[in-house]
């Protein structure tokens, strides 16, 4: 499973690649925004400075809602390096982008996804990613994990070369159910990512492990 951070803070971005294990990026409009990005110039300066770090995939979400607008935005986006993927809310007019994009041969990701029909519709339009929100499910009582599991089923159905990109995951659970149900990618920040490192009988072993060796050492 491909692990992208989900952040558009660039200290979050270099530790993450310094670790050795990330394959990817995406931000959104609320991200860009939390870093204090605004202005089309700063956006298009902050993405390349991402994929100067990264060097693979990163999401750049589009502002625009009409079909038109978000060709032009996507268009401009895509120009800022090769390893952008345009990323474009669900709505009939982002499908048709999609197919757009996919004809172009412009990678897309289709974000905003809460249901299996909205993610057929980006497979059979040609998205490069389709973005299930795990957690945002969860928070209306609802099991965001059994949507992934239905998209990879109907994905794997039919063949459809659209990756099953697990989003808005909020803790380690969330990234061994993904990992276990078989999505292609799941997205995430720093924090839950490093959560992954930890147990306490790591520590706990480890902390007795140097104890005896300096023990040892002493004699
Ligand atoms: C996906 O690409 C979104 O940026 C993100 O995962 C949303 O997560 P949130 O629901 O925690 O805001």
């Amino acid at each position: 499973m491909k692990f992208f951070i989900d952040t558009a803070n660039l200290a979050d971005i270099k530790e993450a690649q310094e670790m050795g294990i990330l394959d990817g990026v995406t931000t959104n409009p609320s991200l860009m925004a939390k870093e204090g990005i605004t202005g089309k110039d700063s956006v298009m300066r902050h993405y390349k400075q991402i994929c100067e770090i990264v060097q693979s995939d990163v999401s750049a979400e589009v502002i625009s809602t009409t079909y038109d607008e978000m060709i032009k935005e996507g268009e401009e986006l895509a120009d800022i390096d090769e390893n952008i993927v345009v990323k474009v809310p669900m709505s009939g007019d982002s499908i048709k982008a999609i197919k757009y994009f996919s004809e172009k041969g412009i990678r897309t990701n289709c974000t905003l996804v809460f249901s299996a029909g909205q993610a057929l519709l980006a497979a059979k339009a040609g998205a490069t990613y389709v973005s299930p929100f795990v957690g945002r499910l969860d928070d209306i009582s609802t099991d965001g994990m059994a949507l992934i599991e239905q998209i990879v089923n109907i994905y794997t159905n039919y063949g459809y070369t659209t990756e099953v990109l697990a989003a808005s995951v909020r803790h380690p659970m969330h990234v061994i159910q993904c990992a276990e149900i078989g999505a292609d990618v799941m997205t995430a920040p720093l924090g839950v990512i490093k959560m992954l490192l930890n147990h306490p009988l790591t520590d706990s072993g480890l902390a007795k492990f140097l104890a005896d060796h300096a023990k040892a050492e002493k004699k």
